[in-house]
């Protein structure tokens, strides 16, 4: 959706399609298995090497939170590694996607229903705060992220993955994946170039908010880009299914953070 201000027309980012058809999060024959299990790993093998998990026997103590969680995907795998996990996203209809899913999965996870900018829980509460593929869908992330920082502990650790605002990223992002037939798969308009953030920036807001950024990766496909275009123009002539694109690659982490990346902070003492 574009709308006109003056002379100059902006992109609307779509975030009402995370209140449409909430069973679409979990299906394997929609755009969001690609979330699953071409994404999900990569965000969960860097969290890995950076948060101190709970042991057995402390197991339900360690309380962790997903900003943004949607319908579950990543917050039903952070309740695995044993955290007491949260999720809180402002999509009604994400949100029972997620609560369902979790009890049929026999997971015991606490759902809320809420917006990243005002997060209703106490100061100092949680010992990791998860944020992926979040922050460029909100008006006002510097809030966000002063939201995120409040209710993390001091020494908490808070995950994060966005998308960076260059070139290369409007090409692939919103060119290819979104906006030329050819090889699309997602909807228009589910990103909005103008608000990726580039690492420089998130790093000041970090800053700002008494978060230290101590570690930051790119991202890139396991496969060649022209495998994965020959992948994507399957999938948009009928003859591959998500399934089959999303089984066909993975994202792994690299130095190029032309298009996404994944960063690891920790909040300070007061
Ligand atoms: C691409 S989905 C990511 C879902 C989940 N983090 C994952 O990776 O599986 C983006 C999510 O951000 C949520 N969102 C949009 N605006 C938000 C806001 N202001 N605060 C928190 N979440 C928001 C949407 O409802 C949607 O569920």
């Amino acid at each position: 959706m574009a709308k006109t201000f003056g002379t100059t027309t902006v992109r609307l980012i779509n975030n009402d399609l995370y209140e449409k058809d909430g069973e679409r999060w979990w299906q394997e024959d929609r755009s969001f298995y690609t979330l699953r299990v071409s994404v999900n790993p990569v965000r969960l093998s860097f969290a890995r090497k950076y948060l101190q998990l709970p042991q057995a026997d402390d197991s339900g103590q360690w309380k962790a939170l997903e900003v943004g969680c949607g319908g579950g995907l990543l917050t039903e795998e952070i309740a695995k590694m044993g955290f007491l996990t949260t999720g809180i996203d402002p999509a009604e209809t994400s949100i029972r996607t997620a609560r369902t899913h979790a009890k049929d999965s026999g997971l015991s996870i606490q759902y809320d229903k809420g917006g990243g900018e005002h997060l209703p829980y106490p100061d100092n509460e949680f010992d990791v705060v998860f944020c992926c593929d979040v922050l460029e869908h909100v008006k006002d992330v510097g809030k966000v992220v002063s939201e995120i920082s409040r209710v993390l502990r001091p020494g908490g650790s808070f995950i994060f993955d966005t998308f960076n605002r260059t070139f290369i990223s409007k090409l692939v992002s919103i060119k290819l994946w979104q906006e030329w037939k050819r090889w699309a798969f997602m909807e228009p308009d589910t990103h909005v170039w103008e608000m990726f953030i580039t690492p420089g920036e998130m790093k000041k807001i970090l800053e700002r908010n008494n978060l230290d950024l101590r570690s930051i990766s790119g991202a890139k496909p396991n496969i060649p880009i022209i495998a994965l275009l020959r992948h994507l123009r399957k999938r948009a002539k009928g003859v591959w299914t998500f399934k089959k694109l999303g089984d066909s690659f993975h994202l792994v982490e690299a130095k190029d953070m032309s298009i996404m990346y994944l960063g690891f902070a920790v909040k300070g003492h007061p």
